[in-house]
């Protein structure tokens, strides 16, 4: 009941926080010319300047390239074009000739960062080069990375006309046909949250690039989300109520990479009395571990996410909370009606995915919940394993970032990706 009630007062500080960053002036460019590169990073859009009050770890202003490098590894970046006109980043630590391609990709919100912001001994990205792999790290379509477009500027609403539906029948494909045909292998797949939702939708309507990868690991998989908790689970149910009355046009960006979330991020929440109130909001959508989370990464960590998504990917997911089912967006009656030849939107067909496939999982993750995950895992048809971690409050993010993820995760996760390279 406790953890309820932190999560109701947390949905309601971060609803409050959402509304200040929606009402802010970005100061976005024109990107209207089509093949010029914009990425944007909290350094160079418009906010508050950080005074000395505030934390000045280098990494905050870096991009994942430059990260990678500090690191002492070499780094790459390439560009693919998706069949609807995304350009998407994609961020590799190159491996020796012929070392076996993996692709990382990232949860909601998130970006690249995620696989390599916790160092050399934490980080995934690095523990995988360090065993020879092939290592690609992927950038959803509207995140910090991928905003460009063939045609479109990201101020256009029809660049945000798009969930997690689009990631996975275009972005994964582009991403996956671009590393098979460099690397002229098959590749391996690694995502977490959101980087799973994309894989299953793409392997249940893509099987031409899902036979293009060897197998796919899945760390805090979500398809099912009726079970949804914590603040996010309560945002999502107010949500799709919502919607209904105001019409909501998902089609516009939510949560980009900011400098006012930079700002608090370094100046508020670098504050040991006052990272406890940071903490409590993140972990409010995720799940509560203090133990495993380190908290005096927040600075860093909240200069380069939230990195940006579209409003209709959320309300996607939001849709599960009250379908109980993992269908396509749903556009109310009518308009399914010409889109799908059915007032209901199709269900993702899960007997279709022929990829082997591993689930990791934690007890006490507020987003991946155990009922909706091995609901899902019961249905794929080609299954390594399913683990559970073994720690009683493992959350969402502790894949990422928890103390101990190499202990309780890589340990388990690495020789089961080896069978497979
Ligand atoms: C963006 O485009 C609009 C309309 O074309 C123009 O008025 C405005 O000055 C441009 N802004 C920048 C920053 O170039
Ligand atoms: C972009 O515009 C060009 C020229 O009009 C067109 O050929 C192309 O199909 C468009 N791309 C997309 C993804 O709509
Ligand atoms: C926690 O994070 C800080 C800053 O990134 C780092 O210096 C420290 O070593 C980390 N502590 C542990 C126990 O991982
Ligand atoms: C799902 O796919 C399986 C295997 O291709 C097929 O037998 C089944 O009819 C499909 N189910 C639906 C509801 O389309």
């Amino acid at each position: 009941m406790m953890i309820k009630k932190r999560s109701i007062l947390c949905s309601l500080a971060i609803l409050a926080l959402a509304k200040v960053v929606f009402g802010i002036p970005y100061g976005f460019n024109n990107a209207t010319s089509s093949n010029k590169i914009d990425r944007e990073s909290a350094a160079t859009s418009q906010g508050p300047s950080r005074g000395i009050f505030c934390s000045s770890n280098p990494q905050e202003d870096m991009t994942t390239i430059e990260l990678i490098k500090s690191f002492g590894y070499p780094a790459e970046e390439h560009y693919v074009k998706t069949e609807d006109g995304y350009v998407l980043a994609l961020h590799r630590i190159p491996g020796k000739k012929g070392s076996a391609p993996i692709l990382l990709h990232h949860a909601l919100l998130e970006s690249s960062f995620v696989w390599i912001i916790n160092g050399k001994e934490k980080g995934l990205a690095f523990n995988l080069a360090d065993h020879g792999y092939d290592v690609w790290m992927a950038n959803s379509r509207g995140n910090t990375y991928s905003k460009n477009h063939e045609n479109l500027s990201k101020s256009d609403s029809e660049f945000w006309d798009f969930s997690w539906h689009e990631m996975g029948i275009y972005d994964v494909p582009a991403e996956i046909d671009y590393i098979s045909a460099l690397t002229k292998d098959r590749l391996l797949y690694i995502g977490h949250s959101m980087g799973t939702t994309q894989f299953f939708v793409m392997a249940s309507q893509k099987p031409e690039t899902a036979a293009k990868v060897k197998a796919m690991f899945a760390l805090a998989p979500v398809g099912y989300t009726h079970h949804i908790k914590g603040s996010f689970g309560i945002l999502g149910s107010m949500l799709t109520n919502i919607e209904e009355f105001l019409n909501i046009d998902g089609r516009r960006e939510f949560l980009p990479q900011s400098s006012w979330l930079h700002f608090g991020g370094s100046c508020v929440c670098n504050k040991p009395i006052l990272r406890t109130i940071c903490e409590n909001l993140i972990m409010s959508t995720i799940g509560f571990n203090a133990q495993q989370f380190n908290a005096s990464m927040l600075p860093v960590i909240l200069s380069h996410t939230p990195a940006g998504t579209s409003l209709k990917t959320l309300m996607h997911y939001a849709q599960g909370i009250s379908s109980k089912d993992f269908r396509m967006y749903d556009y109310g009656k009518e308009k399914n009606l010409a889109k799908y030849n059915d007032e209901k939107p199709p269900a993702y067909n899960i007997s279709k995915i022929q990829v082997p496939t591993a689930f990791f999982w934690g007890k006490n993750d507020f987003l991946a919940i155990p009922e909706d995950v091995k609901r899902l895992y019961d249905q794929l048809p080609n299954k390594i394993a399913s683990v559970e971690v073994d720690h009683p409050r493992f959350n969402h993010l502790d894949f990422l970032w928890g103390r101990d993820a190499p202990k309780l995760v890589f340990s388990r996760l690495f020789p089961l990706i080896a069978k497979y390279r």
